[in-house]
């Protein structure tokens, strides 16, 4: 007897695709999410001078290290964070797994879609998961009346209430206005209910205007971020969570409990360079400045591209995503048998070789015909070089969306002439 838990549908696509490509044909990768950008080589550099440390660090993570992160937090959501307050463990998602693990008793909402591992997660450790549907016309943001509803029958059978938000949003880009959380708000906090805000994208906010509900709900929030995304790290395995303000020692000892019987720390060398991303420095400040730009100017041209082929999208906001909505074909899929995302997604890979990833994937019905569009098919590398050399312009951003503009105007000739 196995626990049940179905194979990332990420490895799915990219077997698909790699069989494509095999075949001599191009793949527009649109499915993967991973950040196109270098790491910057001051956090390169910090790594290579601390490559000899050794030693297990506190579990909690390296003292310095938290410092640093209570700092650049404390601006970064305009509210105090203490170093006591932060966790370091190998990847947020460690870290949501550590949250949740630390229950019991526990429901876990999650308002769809959302990122894929959430609900598996809360499933691993016996929690009841409760999916909460939104729709486009809300831009995907869940809204307090059906918070509460949901809030409610979840209160009947467990003691324990936790809600995850994600914004800048996983797969759909989208970001949670101030006053939108303020109104969650009143609602989490008639339930105590606990928050666990995934934060990882908010950096790369394109406005630079990241709100958390963090400032309106310190007592209930756990932020969750680390360096995967803005510091385009994701193998370097570094997140960061940061607890509610004053939380009980009990929650405290339970997560180090946790964190010492499964992972112990994060890797030294790595929380040492960590502290350079983390400290209030020109170089970085800039490194990050400069991927919102590009990202923003990508992603609103991208945006443009998917309306003219005939889909309905939300303008991204921040991230590297864009949630795709079939619904204005669906009648002419309808008529060639196709009325699932998963099939819309496979017969576009075959057909286009545009790759992207089924709502279903995201918690949302099949029928809701959505698929996540990651703009990142583009060298991160080159275009890092080009805005530092001459400063970001219109001609930037059309050279390096040139190859994610095309498979999009691919994907849309190909729909209308089904
Ligand atoms: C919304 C969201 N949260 C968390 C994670 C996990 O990040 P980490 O690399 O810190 O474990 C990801 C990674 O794709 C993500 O998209």
């Amino acid at each position: 007897m196995y626990r049940q838990i179905a194979p990332s549908s990420t490895l799915l696509l990219n077997e698909q695709s790699a069989a494509i490509e095999k075949n001599g044909r191009q793949v527009f990768r649109f499915g993967f999410g991973q950040s196109p950008f270098p790491i910057s080589p001051v956090l390169e550099q910090a790594l290579i001078q601390n490559s000899y440390r050794k030693e297990y660090t506190q579990v909690q993570g390296l003292e310095a290290l938290r410092i640093k992160v209570a700092e650049y937090h404390s601006a970064f959501e305009k509210r105090p964070v203490s170093a006591d307050q932060v966790f370091i463990a190998p990847g947020s998602k460690a870290l949501l797994y550590t949250i949740m693990c630390a229950y019991t008793d526990a429901a876990v909402l999650i308002p769809a879609p959302a990122w894929v591992s959430y609900a598996p997660q809360a499933e691993l450790l016996g929690h009841a998961a409760f999916m909460m549907q939104t729709s486009f016309e809300q831009r995907y943001r869940i809204s307090p009346e059906i918070l509460e509803q949901t809030l409610i029958e979840a209160a009947q059978k467990y003691k324990n209430l936790l809600v995850v938000l994600n914004s800048p949003g996983n797969p759909d880009g989208l970001c949670y206005s101030e006053q939108e959380l303020q109104a969650l708000t009143l609602v989490l906090n008639k339930f105590q209910a606990k928050v666990i805000s995934d934060e990882i994208y908010a950096p790369l906010k394109h406005d630079n205007q990241h709100v958390s509900i963090a400032k309106h709900y310190p007592q209930g929030t756990f932020v969750t971020s680390g360096l995967s995304k803005w510091a385009g790290a994701g193998g370097w395995r570094l997140g960061i969570a940061i607890l509610p303000e004053n939380c009980d020692a009990q929650l405290k000892d339970s997560m180090l409990g946790i964190a010492s019987e499964t992972y112990s720390c994060a890797s030294s060398p790595i929380q040492y360079a960590a502290i350079t991303a983390y400290s209030d420095n020109k170089i970085m400040q800039q490194y990050v400045k400069n991927k919102r730009t590009i990202l923003s100017a990508i992603g609103a041209q991208v945006y443009k591209a998917v309306i003219d082929a005939g889909l309905n999208a939300h303008a991204p906001e921040g991230g590297f995503y864009i949630l795709l909505d079939f619904t204005g074909y669906q009648q002419t899929l309808k008529g060639l048998g196709i009325s699932k995302d998963t099939e819309i997604c496979s017969k576009v890979l075959e057909d286009t070789g545009v790759a992207l990833l089924p709502g279903i994937s995201f918690g949302l019905p099949s029928e809701s015909l959505c698929a996540r569009l990651a703009y990142v098919d583009f060298d991160g590398k080159q275009a890092l070089e080009d805005i530092n050399q001459h400063g970001w312009s219109l001609s930037l951003t059309d050279k390096h969306s040139q190859k994610m503009l095309t498979g999009i105007k691919n994907l849309g000739s190909y729909l209308k002439q089904l």
